[in-house]
């Protein structure tokens, strides 16, 4: 069995977390796209762990790929790895790289700093991806070969083609980063992230999940351009793994989850975060730009969103509690 899961908001709707959950019975877990951008928080044996490169599987001892199609840093991922080491008592990630992965360098850095006024995470993700397209990109096998290279000290083993749990047979969680809205192709162009939120080789793919939260969070320029709820960022403690920068948070907006779900079709889906609403006097649905739908109670919110989309399976509260299955 081999599981995908994919944000189908902004991101930040809580894939480490599920992704911990469902990646149980694989072997392996694979990050798939974006870098250094992506932020999953995930709660392991009393530790809080903020993954950027690495996606949750890494902390609970599985094998991790990190495949073609992502951009790496290769100085964040050392700084990620050391952070693990040291929580895991010594223990090391088994980590695997493909040598198709392209190399965030230094001056993508300076140029993401100096910006394209979209809000970027400032992780030089766009010009790594610019300068894969223009062909002008160090590849990771490049920065394998050199003499002093950080992947050689992390003991990381770097590979060809598609990760090598398709190859030796075992199964894999693929970990989404970002979200449907964020996508490249399919998202709010140009507010968007520069990679597909989605794989781009079908691996086998047996289980895809969507996870939603509760409400809306962006984090960066464009849209939604919803009005924002008062108190809502902070009753759901919506600041940026990555950034540290402050969501701004609205209702669920019901257009744009019926098109990311027309685009994943997912086979089931996750809510997350919905303890959070109980810290709200009322709990609102977009239907429409100018057509907001209230609820009194979270029970009434779940009753109506779980009939919207019957997919929703499974629901979770923040930030480490179980998933519960709804049906
Ligand atoms: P970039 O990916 O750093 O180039 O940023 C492009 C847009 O995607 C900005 O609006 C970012 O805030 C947003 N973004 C990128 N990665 C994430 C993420 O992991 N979670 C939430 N927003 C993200
Ligand atoms: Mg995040």
């Amino acid at each position: 069995m081999n599981t995908l899961v994919v944000g189908l908001q902004y991101g930040d709707e809580g894939k480490g977390r599920v992704s911990a959950h469902f990646g149980k019975d694989h072997e392996w877990y694979v990050r798939f796209n974006g870098g250094p951008n992506a932020g999953h928080t995930v709660y392991h044996d009393g530790v809080k762990y903020a993954l950027h490169h690495f996606p949750s599987g890494a902390v609970l001892g599985k094998k991790v790929a990190l495949d073609a199609g992502m951009v790496i840093d290769v100085t964040k991922l050392f700084k990620e790895w050391a952070e693990i080491v040291k929580h895991m008592k010594g223990k090391q990630p088994k980590l695997y790289v493909s040598k198709d992965a392209h190399m965030i360098q230094y001056d993508h850095l300076v140029r993401d700093e100096e910006g394209s006024g979209i809000g970027s995470t400032k992780r030089g993700i766009a010009y790594a991806y610019g300068d894969k397209v223009l062909r002008e990109g160090e590849k990771a096998g490049d920065e394998y070969a050199k003499e002093y290279s950080p992947l050689r000290a992390m003991g990381v083993k770097m590979y060809s083609g598609l990760p090598p749990c398709i190859y030796d047979g075992e199964s894999a969680l693929y970990e989404g980063a970002q979200g449907i809205m964020l996508d490249i192709d399919y998202g709010h162009y140009p507010y968007v992230t520069s990679s597909s939120v989605f794989p781009s080789v079908i691996h086998n793919i047996t289980k895809r999940i969507g996870v939603m939260k509760a409400y809306t969070s962006r984090v960066g320029n464009g849209p939604p351009m919803y009005p924002e709820v008062e108190g809502l960022s902070e009753a759901g403690d919506e600041f940026g793994t990555t950034t540290g920068r402050r969501r701004r948070c609205t209702w669920l907006i019901l257009k744009e989850l019926e098109y990311a779900i027309s685009l994943l079709q997912p086979d089931e889906i996750v809510l997350t975060k919905v303890d959070i609403l109980d810290k709200l006097n009322t709990i609102g649905v977009w239907m429409a730009p100018d057509e907001l739908v209230e609820f009194k109670t979270r029970q009434e919110f779940e009753n109506f969103i779980t009939t919207v989309f019957p997919q929703i399976t499974w629901i979770s509260d923040s930030p480490d509690g179980e998933l519960r299955r709804v049906k």
